[in-house]
C-alpha cells in the first residue's frame, strides 16, 4: 500500500496499486468520509489485510466507524471487510441487498448489521445524507456509489478507472493522453457491454451524470479527481468506438504471470 493521504477537507484516500507487467498500474483506493458518523467507503485488497488496517486506524480509530459503505462485492473492493467488522463493532454494512446475502455464502456474514441500499435511497450520517447511485458504467450488479450533495463529491466505484503508466495523487498531475489511453484500456476490460448498449441511451446516461455536476470524483481505480467532469464523460462517450479487449489466452497468460508483482483483480 501507499501512504494514507487527504483529497478533500473530509475525505482520506487509503490507495494501493496492482501492477500489470508490460500495461501499467491499476489503483485500487478505499476511502474515509469523516461525516458526523465516519463511513469507510470499501475495504482494500485481502493480500494487503493487516497494511489495510493500519492504514486506516491511522486515519481514524476503528472503534469510531459508523457505517462502512461497500460499493460492491468484487474482491479488490471487500479485502478487509470481515475483519474490520469485528474491530469496528458500531460500525454498520451499507450495501447492496443481494450482496450481502451473496457475501453471506463465503463467509458469517453478520446479516442484522446489513443497512441494505436501494438505487436513491438517501443514508443519514449525523451531518448529511448520502444518496445511493448507478455510476455510468459498472461491472458487478450489486453496483451501488454514493453522491455526497453537502460536498458534490461523486463517489463512482469502477467507473473513471484507469490502468496508468505511473502512480499519482491527483488526476491532473496525469498528462492528458496517459489518462485517456488509461481509461480507456480499463474500461473496455472492466465494461466488457459498454459494445452492446445503443447509443441514445448511453447519451442519457452520461447526460443524468453531468446534470449532478460533481465537484469532485472519487473513483476506485483512479486518483482523485476535482473540476469539470466534461472530460471524463467525453472518454466514456469514445468507448463504443475502442478496439474491444480481448483476454490472453494460455500461453500470454503464462508470460505474464511469469513477470507478476501479484495477480489483478477485477
Ligand atoms: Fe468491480
Ligand atoms: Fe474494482
Amino acid at each position: 500500500m501507499q501512504e494514507p493521504y487527504q483529497a478533500s477537507p473530509d475525505v482520506y484516500v487509503l490507495p494501493t496499486h496492482l501492477a500489470v507487467p508490460d500495461v501499467g498500474n491499476i489503483p485500487v483506493n478505499a476511502f474515509v468520509l469523516l461525516a458526523e458518523e465516519p463511513v469507510l467507503i470499501d475495504t482494500g485488497l485481502g493480500i494487503d489485510g493487516p497494511e489495510f488496517l493500519a492504514a486506516l486506524e491511522s486515519v481514524i480509530p476503528l472503534r469510531d466507524l459508523r457505517w462502512i459503505w461497500l460499493t460492491h462485492d468484487d474482491a479488490d473492493h471487500t479485502g478487509s471487510l470481515e475483519r474490520v467488522m469485528q474491530l469496528a463493532p458500531q460500525a454498520r454494512l451499507a450495501t447492496h441487498g443481494q450482496g450481502a446475502l451473496r457475501m453471506s455464502t463465503w463467509w458469517p456474514l453478520p446479516l442484522d448489521r446489513v443497512h441494505a441500499m436501494a438505487l436513491d435511497d438517501r443514508l443519514h450520517v449525523g451531518d448529511r445524507d448520502l444518496v445511493a447511485i448507478r455510476p455510468p458504467v459498472f461491472d458487478n450488479p450489486t453496483t451501488t456509489g454514493i453522491y455526497d450533495r453537502s460536498t458534490g463529491t461523486l463517489f463512482s466505484v469502477d467507473a473513471f478507472g484507469a490502468i496508468l503508466p505511473e502512480l499519482a495523487r491527483d488526476a491532473a498531475d496525469i498528462p492528458q493522453q496517459d489518462l485517456t489511453n488509461g481509461m480507456v484500456a480499463w474500461a473496455t476490460f472492466d465494461v466488457p457491454w459498454i459494445h452492446l448498449v445503443d447509443e441514445g441511451r448511453f447519451e442519457q446516461v452520461l447526460a443524468a451524470v453531468r446534470a449532478l455536476g460533481p465537484s469532485h470524483v472519487l473513483s476506485s481505480h483512479l486518483p482523485p479527481a476535482s473540476g469539470s467532469i466534461d472530460g471524463f464523460l467525453e472518454i466514456l462517450r469514445s468507448l463504443r468506438d475502442a478496439e474491444p479487449y480481448v483476454a490472453p489466452g494460455h500461453q500470454a497468460f503464462d508470460d505474464l504471470v511469469s513477470q507478476l508483482e501479484r495477480p489483478p483483480l477485477g
